[in-house]
């Protein structure tokens, strides 16, 4: 396999649409690019277990970006049900504690149940969101301390749940492998190649940076989807990190 599909593989695009006819246009796009895609509640909310079957299908590994945050018992029903769709990733916020991200496993455990030998999904945390800056931390939020600070206790908890890794900055990658170990893995979004509009995310790198900072995975929204040319445009982020 080449660098290029190598790094292709680490790259997953975020397919934040409100309908599947908007996803088929881009799927047609990028065909053959092995990125992974993303989806999460715009899409989810209106198309359903149906389009994950058929992102599936058309051989794409998908993180279903469900961001999961309820009781424990409510949480491990929807693990169980997310398992079962057959998706390679999903998360739950670890805003939610020990105890619910516990749950989580075990429902991914009893989701698998009957799936033979496929792999689990990688269960996966949400520490603190790429648009949260301290003062929002610190005055709406009522969390003390630093962003990072934050971030880190959320992933320690992650990892002393039992999680595989964490979603997070690319700006706290250093310091999560530091404290969590290299095998936890990092999803990183707030991803923006040099000169692309930021948006609403407030802590961001391009694509070349994070991979740099040692991350296993980068989410790539709005440059992709928004751009006028979306192969082109991650085409051009594939290359920027292949040696
Ligand atoms: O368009 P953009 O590149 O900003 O998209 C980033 C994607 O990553 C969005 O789908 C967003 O929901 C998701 N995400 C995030 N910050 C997190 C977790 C997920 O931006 N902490």
């Amino acid at each position: 396999m080449s660098t290029a599909n190598h790094m292709a593989e680490r790259i997953i695009v975020a397919l934040d649409y409100p309908d599947a006819e908007r996803v088929e246009r881009l799927l047609k796009q990028l065909a053959g690019i092995p990125c992974w895609m993303k989806v999460g509640m715009e899409l989810f909310y209106a198309a359903g277990p149906r389009f994950v079957a058929r992102l599936k299908e058309a051989g794409y590994r998908v993180f279903l970006d469900l961001k999961m945050h309820d009781i424990p018992n409510t949480v491990k029903g929807g693990a169980a049900s997310i398992t079962r769709l057959g998706v390679d990733m999903f998360n739950v916020h670890a805003a939610g504690g020990r105890a619910m991200m516990e749950a989580a496993r075990e429902g991914v455990e009893q989701g698998m149940d009957g799936r033979g030998g496929e792999p689990k999904p990688l269960l996966i945390g949400v520490t603190q969101l790429t648009s949260t800056d301290r003062r929002m931390l610190n005055d709406e939020i009522g969390i003390p301390g630093t962003v990072e600070e934050a971030v880190l206790r959320y992933a320690k908890l992650a990892k002393e749940a039992g999680l595989a890794g964490v979603v997070a900055s690319a700006l706290e990658v250093v310091a999560i492998k530091e404290r969590c170990g290299d095998g936890f893995v990092t999803v990183t979004p707030g991803i923006r190649p040099a000169g692309a509009a930021i948006g609403d995310q407030s802590r961001v790198m391009t694509p070349k940076e994070a991979f740099a900072q040692g991350t296993d995975f980068i989410v790539v929204g709005r440059p992709v989807t928004a751009a006028p040319d979306p192969r082109q445009a991650l085409e051009r982020i594939i290359e920027s990190v292949t040696a």
